[in-house]
């Protein structure tokens, strides 16, 4: 029977290989761990959770895992940080994750044949979020200001600035007025500001994650109100149409206008009066004037700022108009005699007198001041004599046509009895 012996013997031999071979691959397969390759997600936003598996591919035992943020050793006892490991693997979550995380973990798997080690960079991302930005900003002319917005968010926003006008939003860049301290930068600097620089503008920061943030803020440069001089015009005379216009050249909108005359509030108070405003001018409008009219107006201009003033006088020239008029004296010799011419007019007119020396001649004589008192509108004879009888002329004139004239006789009758 040795074929059967043989055959017995063989086996026994293949058993024992087997056995060999089974303990020489247990020792070869009983190898260091090795990590398979991982690494984070891609856009991972602040406030998700996050993991990370660190998975041992090649078949090893009993291994061991640590976690390392930036060559730091990391456990579980952390705020935002779990592990959780099981034989083949270990799982690293960052729940909330934040930007402080951001960081390379390693994992590194141990055992008693020996490590591996795997790191991963964390990138979490944040859309930009205000920290700064700009109060809307009141400026006098030639003031320097820097407007300052600044934003958080990863990766760091870029920030621009865009003057928001009618017609276009113009993005700003460096121009002799209007800077930017940096290519992007938070502060723009206007220097030495002018009316032009006055408006809307936006700053926006922006870094690729979620969408851009805009906040707008208004230059308002301060101007105080500034009147152009004005007058009446001369020569205004009675029943003329009178105007003038008091015109704002420099200032802040809005703008508000009052008129005074002689000191008081002019209340309109008929139809003949009236005031047109504009938001730059304001028209006092005076129609078919009289010497009521007369007065020293003031138009008043006034903005948030500040006011300004400006004042003319309005003199209506008016000819002369009667107020008393002589009238015809009967009279005996040796009485005393007066007579009064009183007229009205711009300028006060001037009374001048005359005598028609006698019905016959009908010749003129100036009066002289033998006749005049004080004032030149009363004529006094203290002593009547016949030659004084006759027919006299007073005239108002102030140069304002028409002049006016006025006839007295004086008649005598005898002597007093
Ligand atoms: C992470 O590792 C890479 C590659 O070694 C290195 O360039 C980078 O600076 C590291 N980052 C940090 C935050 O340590
Ligand atoms: C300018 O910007 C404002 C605010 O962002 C926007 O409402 C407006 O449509 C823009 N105008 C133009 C012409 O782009
Ligand atoms: C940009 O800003 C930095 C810091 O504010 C400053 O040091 C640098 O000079 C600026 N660069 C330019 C070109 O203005
Ligand atoms: C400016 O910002 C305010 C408040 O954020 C907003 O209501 C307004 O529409 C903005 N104006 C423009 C022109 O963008
Ligand atoms: C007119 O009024 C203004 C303001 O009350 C005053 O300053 C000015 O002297 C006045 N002008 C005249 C001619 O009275
Ligand atoms: C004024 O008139 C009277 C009467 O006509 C005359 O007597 C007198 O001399 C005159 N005086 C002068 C200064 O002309
Ligand atoms: C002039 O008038 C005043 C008062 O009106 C009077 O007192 C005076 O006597 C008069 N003079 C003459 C010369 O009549
Ligand atoms: C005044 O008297 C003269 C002479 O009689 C006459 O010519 C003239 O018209 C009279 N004037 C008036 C206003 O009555």
């Amino acid at each position: 029977m040795p074929a059967l012996q043989f055959m017995k013997w063989n086996a026994q031999l293949y058993l024992k290989l087997f056995v060999l071979a089974a303990v020489v691959l247990e020792y070869i397969s009983a190898d260091a761990p090795e990590i398979q390759k991982f690494s984070f997600q891609d856009d991972i936003l602040e406030g998700k959770r996050v993991s990370v598996m660190c998975l041992v591919a090649s078949k090893s035992k009993a291994v061991n895992f640590n976690w390392f943020k930036n060559g730091k050793e990391i456990s579980s006892s952390e705020r935002n940080l779990k592990i959780k490991n099981d034989n083949e693997f270990s799982v690293l979550i960052l729940d909330p994750v934040n930007l402080q995380d951001n960081a390379n973990y390693t994992c590194k798997a141990t055992n008693i044949h020996g490590s591996d080690q795997h790191t991963a960079y964390l990138n979490v991302k944040a859309p930009p979020k205000w920290l700064e930005t700009p109060k809307d900003i009141i400026a006098t002319i030639g003031d320097s200001v820097i407007v300052t917005c600044d934003a958080s968010g990863s990766p760091k926003p870029r920030i621009y600035w865009k003057k928001l006008s009618d017609k276009m939003n113009t993005t700003i860049f460096s121009t002799s007025k209007e800077q930017v301290s940096n290519e992007s930068s938070h502060q723009l600097k206007l220097s030495s500001i002018t009316y032009d620089a006055a408006g809307l503008y936006e700053c926006i920061a922006e870094n690729g994650v979620l969408n851009k943030i805009r906040s707008n803020f208004s230059v308002i440069v301060r101007e105080l109100p500034e009147i152009e001089k004005f007058h009446f015009k001369e020569n205004v005379k009675e029943g003329d149409f009178v105007s003038v216009v008091c015109l704002v050249k420099t200032g802040s909108q809005p703008i508000t206008f009052l008129w005074y005359k002689n000191g008081n509030e002019l209340i309109i108070s008929n139809k003949k009066m009236s005031i047109e405003n504009s938001p730059v001018i304001s028209a006092l409008i005076l129609n078919s004037v009289t010497t009521e009219n007369d007065g020293n107006y003031t138009c008043v201009a006034k903005n948030n700022f500040g006011s300004d003033r400006h004042s003319a006088v309005l003199k209506i020239k008016a000819s002369p108009k009667w107020i008393n008029q002589p009238n015809n004296i009967i009279t005996v010799i040796g009485d005393a005699i007066t007579a009064s011419c009183i007229a009205s007019g711009s300028p006060t007119p001037q009374i001048t007198w005359r005598k028609i020396a006698d019905s016959r001649t009908q010749s003129l004589h100036s009066l002289n001041s033998t006749y005049l008192n004080n004032s030149d509108s009363t004529i006094k004879i203290s002593r009547v004599s016949y030659g004084d009888s006759g027919t006299f002329e007073c005239t108002a004139d102030n140069g304002i046509q028409p002049s006016i004239k006025a006839n007295f006789t004086v008649t005598i009758r005898g002597r007093r009895v």
